[in-house]
């Protein structure tokens, strides 16, 4: 039975023997039976020896219904371009802050009461009374802030790095999305308090709203609920905040995701693009070796098989 530390190194990646060793450190194999016999176990040795199988054994009963370790080698062990830097977590940490967000957010959610006549009172509820319930709401209410300044960065990162190229588009169309909900989820949830400031700075950007062209009376009467702003517009923007956009901020993140692993990040612009292995056919290779061999590669080629001088420098 493999360490648990061995059975969660992918297969590819884990420490082979050496031939005849069988894994066995010498130290540990009894040199002569006969004056080393083996040791019988108790049953309670048994029992503490199928304990601490366990967790291995667990583990190899899930992957082998989920088939999990394939994907996660896949997902983990992937190439990552040279000039990689603390740029690239911007991405992640976006998703840390909503992760942040989405968890407060369902604590705060077992407090609140979306209503015109007891939300004010709801949210001082959870800040005098409730446990925790100041730090929690602080988390929320400052993560937000977080969150949005974490994706205008993100976006620049990926804007300043041409990141939005081909094949990227998609991703980048995905994220520009994103982005308009992450904004959206700030708005509704500003009202939720439902104190002086939230109510009038509604009603602010409500009106904003209702000066875009052609839809944007539409969008001024749908956010509003009704004739003014009122309790109905709350149970609007409580929907929205809580289950609308959440649920379509969370498949764009899947998709989003994907698409990353999929196609890789991109190489920072001021790292030189490296030339592509390609395996040269047979017969080039040969017909280079009498003429066309430059600076280790052949015919423009660069060699697969070790041969070359392994700089990878343009043939020219
Ligand atoms: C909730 C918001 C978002 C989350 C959680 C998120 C998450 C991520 C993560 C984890 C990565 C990979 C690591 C990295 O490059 O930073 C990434 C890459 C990327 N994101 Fe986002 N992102 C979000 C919003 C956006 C926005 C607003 C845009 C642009 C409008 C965008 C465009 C991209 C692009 C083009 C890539 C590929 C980067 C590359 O190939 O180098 N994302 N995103």
């Amino acid at each position: 039975m493999p360490k648990l530390r061995d059975a969660i190194v992918p297969a590819p990646l884990r420490k082979v023997a050496k031939p005849g060793s069988s894994g066995v450190p010498k130290e540990q194999a009894p040199a002569d039976l006969k004056t080393a016999p083996p040791k019988r176990q108790t049953e309670l040795e048994q029992i503490a020896e199928k304990a601490k199988e366990a967790p291995v054994e667990s583990l190899a009963w899930l992957d082998q219904r989920l088939g999990a370790s394939g994907f996660l080698t896949g997902l983990l062990y992937r190439h990552v371009p040279k000039g990689t830097n603390w740029f690239y977590t911007l991405g992640s940490a976006t998703l840390f802050a909503f992760i942040v967000q989405a968890v407060t957010g369902v604590f705060l959610a077992m407090f609140y009461t979306p209503s015109a006549t007891q939300a004010y009172a709801s949210i001082s509820h959870i800040n005098n009374d409730v446990p925790l319930g100041q730090f929690v709401h602080g988390m929320h209410k400052w993560g937000a802030s977080v969150m949005v300044i974490l994706v205008f960065l993100h976006m620049g990162r990926t804007f300043f790095f041409g990141a939005y190229k081909y094949p990227r588009e998609l991703n980048w169309v995905i994220g520009v999305v994103l982005l308009i909900l992450t904004m959206l989820m700030a708005f509704t949830g500003y009202l939720l308090p439902f104190d002086q400031r939230s109510f009038w700075a509604s009603i602010v950007g409500i009106n904003i709203n209702g000066t875009g062209p052609i839809v944007g009376p539409y969008l001024n009467d749908f956010l509003r609920a009704g004739p003014e702003l009122g309790a109905t517009t709350l149970s609007r923007f409580y929907a929205i905040h809580m289950l609308l956009v959440p649920g379509a901020i969370i498949a764009l993140i899947g998709a989003h995701l994907y698409l990353v692993v999929k196609l890789g990040t991109t190489a920072p612009p001021w790292v030189k693009a490296e030339r592509p292995k390609i395996a040269a056919p047979h017969s080039e290779l040969e017909a280079g070796a009498e003429n066309g061999r430059v600076n280790g590669q052949v015919n423009g080629y660069e060699r697969v098989d070790g041969q070359g001088n392994g700089t990878g420098t343009s043939p020219a």
